[in-house]
């Protein structure tokens, strides 16, 4: 039995899109159960839509507490008999009402070389720091962000002409490879798959 995985996005999706594509061969071991957002005009939600994937907007704007936001989020979740879930460019700061639930379920992927490079702005920080290699991590995520332990890193190299545009492009072909990957194993090796 394939299992089922949430992708939480809140932009293009393109990572979304490469977890949708991996869970369509033959020897994938996990679909893509729903995908949620936090803002409806994510371009990666009216995708998921038309691929007939379930999918779930809650407006962050609609709730005052971050909690309160996370609540919702994880009701909903819940709601999916979801066994893992992805983060995909999920651009929120996770409180421990929705992280705690899924503690050792849930997976990120972050554009630098973790521990590198928390936070944003990853790939110009990188070329600021004269860096000769960049890249992306797979993570599981916990309390601290970006913080929790490394499933995978994929590496790019750095060129001097790099500017954090050309560089993000260069790591996020990585990312389309890494991810889906690193889902996959995980599923396997936590004997979730
Ligand atoms: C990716 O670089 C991801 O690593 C970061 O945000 C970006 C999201 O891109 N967290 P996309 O929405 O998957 O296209």
């Amino acid at each position: 039995m394939k299992k089922r995985v949430g992708v939480l996005i809140s932009g293009t999706g393109s990572n979304m899109k490469a977890l949708v594509a991996a869970s369509h061969a033959a020897d994938s071991n996990y679909e893509i159960a729903c995908v949620a957002s936090n803002k409806a005009d994510a371009g990666g939600i009216a995708w998921a839509r038309e691929q007939g994937i379930a999918t779930k907007v809650i407006s962050h704007r609609d709730y005052i507490q971050r909690e309160a936001f996370d609540a919702q989020l994880n009701t909903y979740l819940k709601s999916q008999n979801l066994d893992a879930i992805a983060c995909a460019g999920f651009m929120r700061i996770m409180t421990p009402v929705l992280i705690a639930p899924w503690q050792g379920k849930m997976l990120n992927i972050h554009p630098s070389l973790l521990p590198k490079y928390k936070g944003l702005h990853t790939h110009q920080r990188a070329i600021e720091a004269g860096d000769n290699e960049a890249g992306c991590t797979v993570h599981l995520v916990t309390l601290e962000l970006d913080d929790g332990p490394i499933l995978a890193q994929a590496r790019v190299p750095v060129h001097a002409d790099d500017t954090p545009d050309t560089l993000a492009a260069r790591v996020l072909i990585e990312e389309h490879k890494l991810y889906p990957q690193a889902l996959k194993d995980f599923l396997i090796t936590r004997n979730l798959g």
